[in-house]
């Protein structure tokens, strides 16, 4: 498969990242990183490592059902942490069109944190349909092609790859 993001580049840029929010949240009491599951799992644990900040880290799972891309959202996990007063970042691995995205936050929203921001390893063009004003940290802008690797799927596979490629088919 064709690399389009080196491990080198994406440590580098997480490691910005990191040193971004520790800026942002370093007068901040409650820093807590909810990743979403799965995809997030590998940018979340680098990210974490990078922001020298007594944090928590939680996990929620919102999926969109197989073969759908409209509004059929499935819940599979959720944070267990109290987060209301929590500076809250949501880690994404990737945001497309944005729906799984947004259902999180309407859902973290309602549980009344100080703040709440994203921090999205990649986006793609197709990211217009919902604006994103919380949308405050992202890695790397790509096209629309489909991508796999650092946590990154295709159909369950090639989430462990060191970096980012295009996924080139069966
Ligand atoms: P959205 O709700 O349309 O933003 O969908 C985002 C989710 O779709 C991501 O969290 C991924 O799980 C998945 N996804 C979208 N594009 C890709 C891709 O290029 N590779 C792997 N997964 C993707
Ligand atoms: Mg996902």
């Amino acid at each position: 498969m064709r690399e389009l993001i080196s491990a080198r580049r994406i440590s580098e840029r997480v490691r910005e990242l990191g040193a971004q929010i520790e800026r942002d949240y370093a007068d901040g009491r409650d820093l807590i990183l909810i990743g979403m599951l799965r995809g997030s799992v590998v940018f979340l644990a680098d990210l974490m490592r990078c922001i020298d900040l007594p944090l928590r880290i939680g996990f929620i799972g919102i999926h969109r059902y197989a073969g759908t891309t409209g509004g059929d959202l499935r819940m599979s996990a959720d944070v267990t942490d109290n987060v209301q007063g929590a500076d809250v970042i949501v880690v994404e691995d990737i945001i497309e069109h944005g729906t799984t995205l947004n259902a999180c936050l309407e859902l973290l929203r309602a549980r009344e944190p100080r703040s709440i921001a994203i921090a999205a390893l990649l986006s793609k063009p197709q990211c217009t349909k919902f604006e994103f004003s919380e949308l405050r940290y992202t890695g790397f802008e790509i096209g629309s092609e489909f991508v796999v690797g650092y946590g990154l799927d295709h159909d369950q596979r090639y989430r462990n790859l060191p970096n980012i490629a295009v996924y080139a088919g069966e």
